[in-house]
């Protein structure tokens, strides 16, 4: 089974790449909620938003090509790069996959998940404070 591994799973505060290995077809936001790494997704995968904006850094080739709906909603996302894909449309083929999330799509993840956004501020001014 082909592998996908997520550089920053957890953005800033990874402590490493966490790699997990998928069935071909599945999407990298599907594979990324199998592991629990950070990809946003505001539309729930419905080409609808650009919070699940990766950069596929090995492996772009193996995926099916960009389809026009896709690009159209790419032009909404920051920070678009010729690596860059919407984690639910990009579909796993024979090749790993060595992706890394997009600042928009971390930040939409912790708007997504706000509890998480508070253990992140609370360990900030933790280590503020000393
Ligand atoms: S989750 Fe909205 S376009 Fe992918």
């Amino acid at each position: 089974m082909p592998k996908i591994t997520f550089k920053n799973p957890e953005g800033a505060r990874s402590k490493g790449p966490l790699t997990v290995e998928c069935k071909r077809g599945l999407s990298i936001l599907d594979a990324a909620e199998e592991c629990g790494a950070r990809v946003g997704h505001a539309c729930g995968g419905n080409l609808a938003c650009s919070t699940c904006h990766v950069y596929v850094e090995e492996g772009i080739d193996s995926l099916p090509e960009i389809a026009d709906k896709e690009n159209d909603i790419m032009d909404k996302a920051f920070d678009v790069r010729p690596e860059s894909r919407l984690g639910c449309q990009a579909k796993l083929g024979d090749e790993d996959l060595v992706v890394e999330i997009s600042e928009e799509s971390l930040r939409a993840w912790l708007d997504e998940n706000p509890d998480e956004r508070k253990k992140l501020a609370a360990e900030a001014a933790e280590k503020k404070a000393g």
